[in-house]
């Protein structure tokens, strides 16, 4: 098996293993409408040799803003624009997925005038923003806007949708026993911590049918202790989405706490035995499922990602700061897989006005 076999997936033919994983641009407007810039990164996305496109972090409800130019699915006006955006990245026959999620305190965005929801009213430790803790209409509110949302992107054609529930966004942190102090059905055992998700779910797929693509982005584990998600838990959970339904899941993990320098997003990764840094972890949950099982995190080397394909059961691989910094790095890779990646992982991706790679800043100044 390699890297660059073609695969089904669901009711898809998917011509590669690789997926462009969600990476937040900030290059909407202020309404979370794509714009000529979204559209123009999708287009050297989709023509740059990537199989599959987990388009970027979608807020599923109008009052809910993350982060500035973060894009949205909270009303049927959004429809057209995302639909014009599935297009350009169908037409260069690469398949188009989205993930939606809402964000809650981890956010940059000013709080005033905007109800901020959590699980339980702990402060954000990196933000310092204590959200509201949700009450069963709240529950059903997020549940509900999951379900819209999924509806709208099947609408906009795109193939799939992907649940965010990592990296300490509102799903992320029901599933922390840190951040998720709750004594009712949604705190405590895993099952409990993880019943917003499954309940999400159950309703995405009344929304959208029984073969519609719906993946999720969680971790493997939080490498947080008892205050996080264990890989025990994670199997858990895992399973159970298995039971309702998922299609696939990709793994990331690491602290979703970002002071204490243990971020999903690890810097540095020169050495080989630094790169794919999930993969122990993974390889043990993929084991448990039978679901196809994505592994992100500084897949930089293709030797590596067939090695892990061979040896273990995880399907397919993505990848995000590689991208945004070279976005044809698969085709590179299909006529010369030793090549090394321009990305040197550096995490200095951030940019007012859009995110890109300091490297490409660097040259226009
Ligand atoms: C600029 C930037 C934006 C990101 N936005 C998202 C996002 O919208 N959703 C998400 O799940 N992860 C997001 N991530 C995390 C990546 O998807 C990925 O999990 C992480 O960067 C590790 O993969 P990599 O080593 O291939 O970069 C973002 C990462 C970067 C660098
Ligand atoms: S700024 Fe560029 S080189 Fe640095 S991590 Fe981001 S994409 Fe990679």
């Amino acid at each position: 098996m390699n890297i660059f076999n073609q695969t089904n997936f669901a009711n898809l033919s998917l011509k590669n293993r690789l997926w462009r994983s969600a990476t937040w641009l900030g290059m909407a407007d202020n309404q979370g409408y794509v714009t000529d810039r979204v559209k123009e990164e999708y287009r050297k996305l989709s023509k740059g040799g990537v199989g599959n496109i987990i388009v970027e972090f979608t807020n599923i409800l109008e009052e809910e803003k993350t982060y500035p130019g973060i894009l949205s699915l909270a009303t049927d006006k959004h429809i057209l624009g995302m639909s014009e955006l599935a297009k350009i990245i169908h037409e260069n026959n690469t398949n188009a997925f989205v993930q939606i999620g809402y964000g809650g305190s981890t956010t940059s965005m000013p709080i005033e005038g905007r109800e901020i929801l959590g699980p339980s009213a702990v402060p954000n430790i990196s933000t310092g923003i204590v959200p509201k803790e949700m009450n069963e209409a709240d529950i059903k509110k997020i549940v509900n806007g999951m379900a819209e949302a999924a509806l709208r992107a099947k609408n906009a054609n795109f193939d799939g949708v992907e649940i965010h529930a990592a990296h300490g966004y509102l799903f992320s942190q029901f599933l922390s026993p840190y951040f998720n102090q709750r004594t009712d059905n949604y705190g405590g055992s895993i099952t409990n911590r993880g019943r917003i998700i499954l309940e999400s779910l159950d309703a995405m797929r009344k929304k959208v049918g029984s073969q519609y693509p719906i993946l999720i982005k969680m971790h493997c584990d939080d490498q947080w202790g008892d205050k996080g998600l264990s890989v025990e838990d994670s199997i858990k959970l895992a399973k159970e989405l298995e039971k309702r339904g998922i299609t696939a899941i990709e793994f990331s993990g690491g602290n979703i706490d970002n002071q204490t320098g243990n971020s999903p997003l690890k810097p540095k990764l020169h050495k080989i035995e630094d790169q794919s840094y999930f993969k122990d972890e993974v390889r043990k949950i993929a084991e448990e499922l039978s679901v196809p099982v994505i592994l992100v995190g500084g897949n930089r080397n293709v030797e590596l990602m067939n090695h892990i394909l061979n040896n273990s059961k995880i399907q397919y691989f993505a990848l995000s700061r590689t991208l945004l910094s070279e976005p044809d790095l698969p085709n590179k890779w299909m006529e010369n897989p030793e090549k090394k990646p321009r990305c040197v992982s550096c995490n200095n991706c951030w940019a007012e006005g859009g995110n890109n790679c300091i490297i490409d800043r660097k040259k226009r100044a």
